[in-house]
This record gives structure tokens, sequence and C-alpha cells, in this order.
């Protein structure tokens, strides 16, 4: 039996607070949510004091935007996605202990009271400066509002706060052309009073914090990033913001002010475990709260991806520094980026696996998707999903390999002995060999969990997985029954002491397996120091009936994916070109430069080897004429000759595949790239003027 060592006495877990702007998919999963949920299982299976708190982040521009864009207000809006959230997480089984909204009141009050805090410290400097504003939306602009080119990697995309490309913090004055995300124009600047948390003054603090004292436990990933911020040196940034959705700042002469959103939402994971504490009758400031003896102390761990890694490992953890009273995070386990088929997961092209679109196109496969995703979780760096890959890890592990293995034992002992465990007699060196893998494979596997190698972590599982069906497979007690019974009872034994094993194990990962083997079992032992053992099931017990694991992923169920994602993107290349930008003016004289005629086609033919082209003989009225024109996947040659077009006339003669074409057609292109002829309505000579 194994028992973990797991140094502190209470933990304090907590996920991202996501955006309420929109549903989560996939990517969120992998990023903050699945190892997290992983960990925390582990724990309460050790039976660790552990709290697990997240909840939605209902504040900042990333939802005012989204409800400007929607033609709605962003109450609207965090409720429609906090409802929506809530239940995917639940339906993946992010076995939270409370899932809060940054809406309530609760945390408005603490969000404050942090705030007046500081600010009764004499740590905020108060400050006056000119900041963007859009003069069309009467609105300062800062964080989403406000893009530009970010001066550390050039991404034309970067936000006023952060980013994104490079996980560099910004303000908003750091951006190369910045432009407002409301009008689209430039800003002006104007004077606003804000509060700036004077990071550069604990910078020293966070040097021997964090790069002395965090360097043997961060990730390489995570510890690389604060250094080489660290090493550019801090800049106060402003915990306050002119905007209408928000916090108020809890200031005089502050009216009409709100807190900074990244200040706000990290205390949203205290206000969640205040709320937690107050509907289960805990104390919540044991899991945040500097305890009189520091060996007290809980545990405190961020899973995040990484673009929340500067506030999670500077800003945060200077406030709560600053604040004076709290713990910091012993560790913030940031996990890179999930692609998805070659392409950067993203919402606004639609190209995503969305959790709520899954559920109802795999209902039932909550586990198998936290299979492939924690196989392949971001943790050293970005990584892939794909629909392939997705189905060759489900038919060719959990079906063939984990599935397989349970049922043959279960359909067996049902077969041989009504569903009765047998006694191991006598036992080979090949099962006492299995027994001692057992016994190892469960401190490797707590090991890897300890260290946030949760990758590491479910291939151990596999392997004893493997192990079983392997064991099983070699044995061939269908063909032994007619001989040997009594090597067959073993051999049964023997097996389902690793079926009772895969339960335990499967616990943290595949929470909806795990349940349906326990009652396949009939078996109830899910403390993990159950994992090891060999004797689980005792002879006599009586196993329940036999449910089927997993089934495969047909090739139309991945062909169906793809399609849809494919179908995402043709609708994003056609909205590219839905509506051209304009033009600058010209003035009448350039009009008249272009000499436009009616004509009339007097024969078409395709352009041999090109799929687009097609040769038409112009009548202009002026001479008969050549010209090539892209029009051969709408309009069959003999369907247009005869047609009157409107011919640019005097356009330089271009050399076109061979051929000199003199002049062009207009066409109108529809936003779905759809061409037709641009000509007069009634018949009209040739060469009249068009104008
Ligand atoms: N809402 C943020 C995001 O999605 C994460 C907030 S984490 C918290 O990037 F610490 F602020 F809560
Ligand atoms: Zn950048």
């Amino acid at each position: 039996m194994s028992n973990i060592a797991l140094p502190f006495k209470r933990y304090t877990i907590t996920s991202a607070l996501p955006y309420a702007n929109g549903p989560l998919h996939i990517g969120h999963l992998a990023g903050a949510y699945i190892p997290a949920d992983v960990y925390v299982r582990f724990l309460r299976l050790n039976a660790m004091d552990v709290v697990y708190v997240c909840g939605s982040d209902e504040h900042g521009a990333a939802i005012t935007i989204k409800a400007k864009k929607e033609g709605t207000t962003p109450q609207a809006i965090i409720d429609k996605y906090h409802a929506q959230i809530k239940d995917s997480f639940e339906e993946f089984g992010i076995s939270f202990d409370i899932y809060h909204r940054t809406s309530e009141r609760i945390h408005h009050e603490l969000s404050q009271e942090f705030f007046r805090n500081l600010y009764e410290k004499g740590e905020f400097i108060e400050q006056v400066t000119a900041q963007y504003y859009d003069e069309e939306y009467h609105q300062f602009l800062a964080d989403r509002y406000i893009t530009g080119t970010c001066p550390n990697c050039q991404n034309e995309g970067a936000y006023g706060d952060q980013c994104e490309k490079c996980g560099t913090s910004l303000s908003p004055t750091d951006l190369i052309n910045p432009v407002s995300t409301l009008s689209g124009k430039p800003p002006v600047l104007r004077e606003t009073k804000h509060w700036y948390l004077p990071l550069d003054k604990y910078q020293p603090w966070l040097e021997k914090w964090l790069l002395e004292g965090k360097k043997a436990v961060l990730k390489p990933n995570v510890y690389g990033q604060c250094r080489s911020w660290l090493k550019s040196g801090l800049q106060p940034r402003s915990m306050t913001r002119d905007l209408d959705w928000g916090v108020d700042v809890p200031l005089e002469g502050a009216e009409g002010k709100k807190l900074y959103v990244w200040l706000d939402a990290p205390i949203g994971y205290v206000s969640a475990t205040k709320q937690w504490a107050l509907d289960t009758g805990n104390d919540w400031e044991k899991y945040w709260k500097k305890q009189a003896d520091p060996a007290d102390d809980a545990c405190l761990i961020h899973f995040i991806g990484k673009d929340n890694i500067v506030f999670h490992c500077i800003t945060f953890p200077s406030i709560l520094h600053a604040h004076g009273e709290y713990i910091l995070p012993e560790n913030v386990p940031a996990n890179e980026f999930l692609n998805l088929e070659g392409d950067k997961l993203s919402t606004s092209r639609n190209h995503a696996v969305w959790l709520h679109e899954y559920l109802t196109e795999f209902p039932g496969k909550q586990d198998e998707l936290r299979y492939v995703l924690t196989s392949i979780l971001p943790e050293t760096s970005d990584s892939e999903f794909t629909w392939k890959d997705f189905q060759a890890r489900i038919n060719n592990e959990l079906v063939a390999i984990f599935g397989n293995f349970i049922n043959r034992v279960l359909v067996l002992s049902h077969k041989y002995f009504d569903g009765k465990v047998m006694p191991a007699t006598s036992l080979t060196d090949t099962d006492r060999f299995i027994f001692s893998e057992l016994e190892r494979y469960p401190k490797h596997i707590a090991g890897s969990i300890t260290q946030f190698r949760f990758r590491e972590a479910l291939a151990q599982f596999m392997n004893v997985a493997r192990l079983g069906n392997k064991y099983l497979a070699d044995a061939e007690p269908w063909k032994l029954i007619k001989t040997d019974e009594d090597r067959v009872q073993t051999i049964l034994n023997v097996s389902l002491q690793i079926a009772a094993n895969l339960a335990v194990l499967a616990q943290p990962f595949l929470p909806r397996t795990a349940d349906k083997m326990f009652e396949m079992l009939r078996f109830d032992g899910r403390d993990w120091k159950n994992a090891g053992g060999n004797a689980l099931l005792s002879a006599g017990h009586q196993l329940g009936a036999v449910q089927l694991l997993f089934e495969k992923i047909t090739d139309e169920q991945v062909d169906a994916q793809l399609a849809k994602l494919s179908i995402a993107k043709e609708r994003n290349a056609n909205a590219a070109t839905a509506l051209a930008e304009t033009k600058d003016n010209i003035g009448f004289d350039d009009f008249v430069k272009m000499d436009i005629r009616a004509g009339k086609i007097l024969a078409a033919e395709k352009v041999a080897k090109t799929k687009k082209l097609l040769k038409l003989t112009i009548d202009t009225g002026i001479d008969h004429r050549t010209v090539v024109s892209g029009i051969a996947e709408f309009f069959a040659p003999e369907e247009i000759v005869g047609k009157q077009v409107a011919i640019l006339v005097n356009l330089e003669p271009r050399e076109i595949k061979g051929i000199l074409s003199q002049g062009m057609i207009l066409m109108a292109e529809d936003t779905d790239g759809r061409l037709d002829f641009v000509a007069p309505q009634t018949d009209i000579r040739a060469g009249s003027v068009i104008r």
C-alpha cells in the first residue's frame, strides 16, 4: 500500500477565473482546469484538507466589448455565459468546491477592502497623467479597448495591458500605432487621475521571493518568463480605470472609476473561498491567511494558462505581500497553449472545439475528452489537438487496452464463476511480478502528479491497464478453462485485483469511468492508499453487472468534426471579403480618365490549362478585341455569347497566359465570391460611353 508524503496540512487550489464572455473550449480545459482537477482529486483521495475554488470573471473590457458587439448589456452577457460555463465544468467533472462569480456583492466588498487596505497603508502612487481617449465614444481607452503593435515582439494585435503573443505586460502608451477598438480610430490624450501599484518598489522583494525562493519549484516556462520581466525592470501599474462596469473605487473623488479587472479578479479566489466557507460552515481564513505557526499555513497553488503568468507571479503576489496578512502562492504551474488542427484556437474565427457542442455531439463521452486532453497537455510547450489523434487515442488505448481488459475480466468471471471472486491458490512468478508492479506504479503516478507532470502520470496509469491486458491475453484463461480450472481461478483473481487497482487509480483522471468500475466491481475502496494492494477484492466477493466503458470513435464522427472546422474556415475567408475597405476619395479628373464603354460578347472560349479564365472577343463599337476575364467558374462560354458588358477600353494591354488582353470587363463580386456582369439593362449600341 502506498502512502504519499504531502508536506502541507491544507491546500488552497485555484483555477483561473474564465471571462464570462463566451463559451469554454478545449483550450480552457487543457490550460487551467484538467490539471487542477486531477491534482485536487488526488489530494482528496489522500485525505488532504483542500478547497478548490473558481468562478466567472465578470468585469473588464472582455465583458463590455462583448455586450456592445451583441447589442446587449454586460449583465445579460455575464448571466448567459456564467450559467453555460458552470454547466460545462460540471459536465466534465471539474470538481470545484465552489464556482463563484465576481459580480457578487461579497466579492465587490472584499475587493474594495483590499484596495482600501493598501490605500490606507500609503502603498498607492496617486497620479494625474495623460491617457488615451476616444473622442467619438467619450471614453478612456485602457486594456482591451486599445490595440497596437507590441514594442517587444512587433505583434500587431497587442492589447493595452498585455501582448498575448509574447506575454509582456504593457501600458497603452507602450503601444506603437495605437487604435481604439471602439471607433477604430487613433486616440487622443487626455488627463485623468489613477492609483498605481509601485511594482518597482516591490522588485527587490520579488527577486528574492520568486527568483531565488522559487527557482527549484517553478516550471522552467514559468520561471523564464518571470526572470525576463524582472530583468527588464518593473514599472508602477495603475489599479484603477475610467470605466462604467466593474467594482467601484472606494474613495471620495474617484466617482465613476472602477478597480482594474486584474486587481479584482484574483481576489475572486478569496471571495469564492469566503462564500464557500459561509455555505459550509468553514473558516476561510485558514485557507488564505498566515497562521500563528507558519507550519499551519495552507499551500496555495494557482493553475493558469501562460498568458496569466505575470498576474499570478508578479501582480497578485505583490498585492498579497503589500497587504501583509495573506499567504503567497507556493507554485503557479502554468500551461502553454493548445492548438487545434495546425492552427491557434480562436474564438473570433470559430476555430475551436466548444465544450457545450462536444457534449451534445459526443454524449456521455466526457472522460474520453479528459483522457485525450490529459495525454496532450501543453505542460512544457504548446501542443496540438487533432480529431484523428482523438480517435486513435480512444480506439487504440481506451477501447483496445483499458476497456478491453476490464470487459474481459468481468465477462469471464461471470461466465466461469457466476461473477464471484475466486481464491488465488498458487501464485506463479508472473503473478508475483504483477503484484510487485501494482505496488510500484501508484508511487510513480503520485510522484508525477505532485510534480505537476500529468501526462506522465496518465501514461503510467495506462501502463497498468496495459499490464493487465497483456497478462490476461498471455494467460489465455479461455483455453485453460477446459483443463485447469484452478489456474483460471487464480488468473481471474489476479486480473480482478488489477481491475480494482485501476478503479482506484483512474479516479483523478477519469472520474465517471472510475465510478462505473466501482459499481461493476461492487467495490468502494476509493482511498488512494488502497492502490498497490493485491487483495482489494477478497475471495467470495460478488461482482456487479458488466457495463461497457468505452466505444470506438468512427471515421464518420471524425469527418463530421473536420467538416465543421472547414466550414468555419470558409465562412471566415468570406467574411474577410464581405465588406471591402472603402478607398480614399478621388477627384472627378481621376474618374473621367477611365474610358468605359458598352460592349457585346461575340465569342468566348476557355483558356487552356486554367480553371478561371475565359478568352472573350468583344465588340467595343470601336473595334473587335480580345479580353481575358477570370469568370470561367461562374459562366460557361456558350451561355454568355451575345451578352452586353461594360468594358474599360483604355486599360494598358497585358499578356495573360500568352494572350494579349486589351481591356477589362466590369464585374460585381458578391460577398460569397460569386461574380456577375455589370451591364446596361436594355439594348445599347456598342461603343456607348458609360459614366
Ligand atoms: N479571466 C482571465 C482570463 O481568462 C483570468 C483571470 S484569473 C484571475 O485570462 F486570477 F484573475 F482570477
Ligand atoms: Zn509581444
